[in-house]
């Protein structure tokens, strides 16, 4: 009856993987937010992403039924909606990577500091959970000012007696993709093959393009360019919110960015080796305790 069993509960496995023989490591995904701007697009990347079997959308409302509609996508990944503060700890319990968009947005003419007093709440309060049902989980923070949510989060993980530094990220990636979107445009390259790392932090002039270490290298951009492309990569954030006239900020690119940065998580995990993003870390790189640099090896995987 066992033999039964197993091989019964290897052919669901199987199946869950797509008939798939390779062993890929089962991984369940946390999203905090999942009924918002961000989480909802971002539910429906996790959802279509391979290397998740398990994701679960926790919001204080609307997840029932943004988890009903994205579960009936045909991908492995098992879906699952929670609500409020009591289903907290199952949302996350046994998570290997919670992503948090949970927070307020800017409207036009704030800056992202000016969501500190609510977000840091909230922030806080979610990271306190994830402390308790699932420590070891990679930490995703979305939610602004990222500057601050942070070391907020850090604060609360070593309170908890939880906190490895190598685990908590703050997402930068959007940096990134406007960085490379906007180099390839003036370059004139092709933006599927253009790289460009953003290190410092996420807001206003914290954001540091690094044009001059951009792959492929453009000798057609003067001086000038390259002083345009800073300027519009580090007020990429306030061009949507003031394009989005007080209905929010980004929510499809960072739901974009957002799924790029989870997914090389969950490669760094399974032990992808190369996996190399930007993030804002504790860091050793500048006397800030806080930095956002290229990461590889020790953040993604365990060597
Ligand atoms: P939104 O208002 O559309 O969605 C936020 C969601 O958070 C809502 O569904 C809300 O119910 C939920 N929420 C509030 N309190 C919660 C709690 N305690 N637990 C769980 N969920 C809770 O906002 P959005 O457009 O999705 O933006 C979310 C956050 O992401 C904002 O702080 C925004 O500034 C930030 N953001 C960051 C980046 C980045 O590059 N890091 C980019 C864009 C936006
Ligand atoms: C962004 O960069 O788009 C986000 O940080 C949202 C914002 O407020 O600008």
């Amino acid at each position: 009856r066992s033999a039964v069993l197993k091989s019964t509960s290897e052919l669901l496995r199987r199946s869950r993987r797509g008939y798939s023989s390779s062993a890929t490591p089962e991984r369940k995904v946390a999203i905090l937010g999942a009924a918002g701007g961000i989480g909802q697009p971002l539910a429906l990347l996790m959802k279509i992403n391979p290397l998740v079997s398990s994701l679960s959308l926790f919001d204080i409302a609307g997840t029932p039924g943004v988890a009903a509609d994205v579960s009936h996508i045909n991908s492995p990944a098992l879906v699952k909606g929670f609500m409020g503060d009591d289903q907290l700890g199952e949302a996350l319990e046994g998570s290997d990577v919670v992503i948090i968009p949970a927070g307020v947005p800017r409207k036009p003419g704030m800056t992202r500091d000016d969501l500190f007093n609510i977000n840091a709440g909230i922030v806080k309060g979610l990271c306190t959970a994830i402390a308790k049902h699932c420590p070891n989980a990679l930490v995703n923070m979305i939610s602004n000012p990222v500057n601050s949510t942070v070391p907020i989060a850090a604060e609360v993980f070593k309170k908890a007696g939880t906190y490895d530094e190598k685990k908590l990220f703050g997402v930068t990636t959007l940096d990134v993709v406007r960085a490379k979107t906007f180099y390839a445009g003036k370059a004139g390259l092709p933006v599927s093959e253009v790289n460009v790392p953003v290190v410092g932090g996420h807001a206003g002039i914290t954001i540091l393009p690094l044009f001059s270490q951009a792959t492929p290298a453009s000798n057609s951009l003067s001086q000038e360019d390259i002083v345009a492309l800073t300027k519009r990569t580090q007020d990429g954030g306030t061009e949507v919110v003031e394009a989005k006239a007080g209905k929010g900020s980004a929510t499809l690119s960072m739901a974009y960015a957002g799924a790029v940065f989870a997914d090389a998580c969950l490669k760094g995990l399974n032990g992808v080796p190369d996996v190399v993003e930007c993030s804002y870390v504790q860091s050793t790189v500048t006397e800030l305790p806080f930095f956002a640099s290229k990461l590889q090896r020790g953040h993604f995987n365990s060597g």
